[in-house]
This record gives structure tokens, sequence and C-alpha cells, in this order.
């Protein structure tokens, strides 16, 4: 792994199942992990073993299919919780447990009703426990991004020292700014002894809109995992989404980060995962929504007509999208009619175009989104037909 490489760690299987109603069963899981494998993410989160017999029996399916990315399960600071993980990831071929506590002293006081101390020794025990199984051991700090930024460094000291080898830093509720977050990851990379033994590791909720800032702030920082989902599917407002952190690194080189993903499956990733999960993304979703290369209004068709980078600053090719789509619309110009009457066979003179275009406006002015069989309709019935035939 380079120093300028991202490590990509889906949860689409474990957080992105967390959203109400979208349960997988084992047989979507394994065809989603399969794709996600051929994507090229790095790991595979593949459920949450102790939650229940049909999560086990997933997270040890996928892990007898995966072929390249390490196959992980989460756990509680529990010994029952790490043994179930253990034996469900007994087939994978790069088996991690992932395991942690929550470290704000919101979760101390209400959730544990502990103390820090107490606290760091049941993480520290958790993770002598799953290293006692597997080598690769990720621990998370709960509600990090609320964490005092001392106590979470101590934390952090003390889990290292009992072989964690990946620290995942999550925003679980979603709260941080993007230069708070990364002053946090900044904060660790400075201060936690022991720290290049590790990989920082984001993981952001989105109840502010924010988690893909933030994850891509936490990696600019020294983060060299990005935890996210395809869709940004997860609890709550979701989590980070998989294709824009990736798009993000990709289209801004100068950030000198990069990810093994082949990006040109994206699109089709996010209609696998929609399918099973039975939510779609919507129209406005950055990289894989329905208008993300779709191009309404008159004056931004023209340009794109003439050149796609005018208003595009991705190549839809590039993640698998086949091409952008000029939509018309009662706020389409003319270049935008007579590029997609031409598709559909009429090549039009300037004349003929004035013409039609009358005609089409008032057609678009009674509906939504003007269609080619529609095309067909206006041209059929406008003055000029006889000279097209
Ligand atoms: O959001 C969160 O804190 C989590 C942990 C369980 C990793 O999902
Ligand atoms: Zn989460």
């Amino acid at each position: 792994m380079s120093n300028t490489n991202v490590q990509i760690f889906d949860t689409t299987l474990r957080d992105g199942e967390q959203v109400p109603g979208c349960k997988l069963n084992t047989e979507q899981k394994v065809i989603i992990a399969e794709q996600l494998d051929l994507l090229g993410v790095d790991i595979i989160e593949a459920g949450f073993p102790v939650s229940s017999p049909g999560d086990f029996a997933s997270v040890e399916a996928v892990s007898k299919i995966v072929k390249n990315a390490t196959v992980c399960g989460l756990t509680r600071s529990v010994e029952n919780d790490i043994k179930v993980a253990a034996e469900a990831l007994k087939y994978a071929k790069k088996p991690r447990i992932h395991t942690g506590i929550g470290t704000s002293d919101s979760h101390i006081k209400f959730k544990f009703r502990s103390n820090r101390e107490a606290i760091i020794e049941r993480a520290v025990a958790a993770v002598r426990y799953a290293k006692s199984f597997v080598e690769d051991v990720e621990f998370y700090a709960e509600d990090a991004g609320r964490t005092d930024n001392e106590f979470l460094a101590k934390v952090c000291e003390e889990v290292i020292k009992a072989g964690a080898t990946v620290l995942n830093i999550p925003d679980t509720t979603g709260y941080c700014l993007p230069q708070e977050y990364g002053a946090k990851i900044k904060f660790l990379k400075e201060n936690v002894k022991g720290i290049d033994k590790a990989i920082l590791s984001c993981h952001c909720h989105n109840d502010l809109g924010l988690a893909t800032a933030n994850s891509i702030e936490g990696a600019i920082n020294g983060a060299r995992q990005i935890e996210c989902t395809i869709n940004g599917i997860g609890e709550r407002a979701g989590n980070t989404a998989l294709e824009e952190v990736v798009m993000i690194m990709k289209q801004h080189p100068y950030l000198n980060l990069d990810t093994n993903i082949n990006t040109p499956m994206l699109y089709d990733l996010s209609q696998l995962v929609s399918d099973h999960m039975g939510i779609y993304a919507q129209p406005n979703k950055a990289i894989v929504g329905a208008n993300a290369f779709a191009h309404s209004s008159g004056i931004h068709q023209d340009g794109v007509i003439k050149n796609r980078e005018t208003y595009e600053i991705i190549d839809p090719k590039d993640v698998g999208v086949t091409e952008s789509a000029i939509v018309l619309t009662a706020r389409s110009g003319r270049a935008a009619l007579a590029y997609r009457a031409k598709n559909v066979g009429y090549e039009l003179t300037k004349l003929q175009l004035d013409v039609v275009y009358k005609d089409f406006l008032k057609f678009a002015d009674a509906k939504k989104e003007v269609l080619d069989n529609d095309i067909h309709t206006i041209i059929e019935s406008s003055s000029i037909y006889n000279e097209l035939r």
C-alpha cells in the first residue's frame, strides 16, 4: 500500500443494512459482496455476527466467497460477540474483527454508567481477546466525533499497545464540521504514541450532510481508510457515500489520494444495491442519481452539445453511465431540440427548426418532459413535415 492509497472499507452490508426495512438475506448479501470484491473495495464489513443467526450465516457465507477483500465482522467489546465473530469469519482468506466501545462522555455516562478508566480497560481487553483469534483487529471509538481529543488519544494509544491494527474514529452522530474532524485526525496523528503501527479510519454519518466532506478532510489529514456505503445508505441520514469519496479523490489528483476502486462499476453497483434493498437514490444524488448527468436548461444543453466539459466535471463513462442525457422540457433551447430530433432521424434546417421549436414549446408547456415519441408527434403534425419526407 503506497502512502497515497486510501483503503475503502465498505459497510453497505452492515451499517447500510441498518436502514429500517432494508434487511438483506444471505443470498442477497453474497450477490452484493461478490460485486464489491470485483469493484475493488479493500474491506467488506459483512455484518454483526452475534446479532442474529441469519447475520452469522451471512458473514460466514460472504467469508467463503470473497476472493480479494478482507472480510470483517462487527462486535461490541463483549467476549461472546468476539468469539462468535471469529467463528463466522473462519473461512475468510483475510479475516478482520471490528470491536469497540463508546468513548464520549455522553456514552460513558448514559450508555455504560461507567468512567473513563473502566472504558479503557474494556477496550484493551476486547482488542487483546480479538487478537487471540485474528491478526487484523480494528478498534472503533464510538462517538469519537464528540469525544475529548486528549482522552481519545489515550484510548488509541492503549488499544495500539494491545494490538489494534486499525483505529476507527467514527463521527457516529454526524455532528462534526469538516475542519473539526480533520483537526481530530491530525491531533491523533501527532499525539498518539505508536500511531505509525496503525491505520486511522474515517467513519462519518450524514446527519448534517457532511459525511463525505468530513471523510475527505480526515484523509487529507492523514487517515488512510474511509468507511462508506454504496449510495450513502445507513443508519438515520446514512453514511459516507462510497461513490462520492472515490470520485472526489479521482477528480482531484493534487490531493495525492487514490483508491483501488474500478470506478466504471459504480453505477451498476448502485442499481444492484437499490434493487436488493428496495430504496432508490434520489434523482439528484451525486454520481449515481438519475439526473447526475442529465441537462435540462437550454443554456446548459447548448454548452454540453458543443463540449461536454462545459457543464460536466466527470466523464459519465468513468462511473459506468453510458452517456449524458439531454432532457427536453419547456426550458430547453433550439440546440437541444435539434440534437434530439437528429437522434430520432430528423435533420432540421435552421428555418425548419424555428417552426418546430414553436410547436415544441406549446407541447412542452403542457408536459413535464418531451420524449422521443413526442418529438415524432410534434414533427409529424408540423407544417414542415412534408419537406422532411
Ligand atoms: O457509527 C458508528 O459509530 C458505528 C460503529 C459501530 C463503528 O457504526
Ligand atoms: Zn456507523
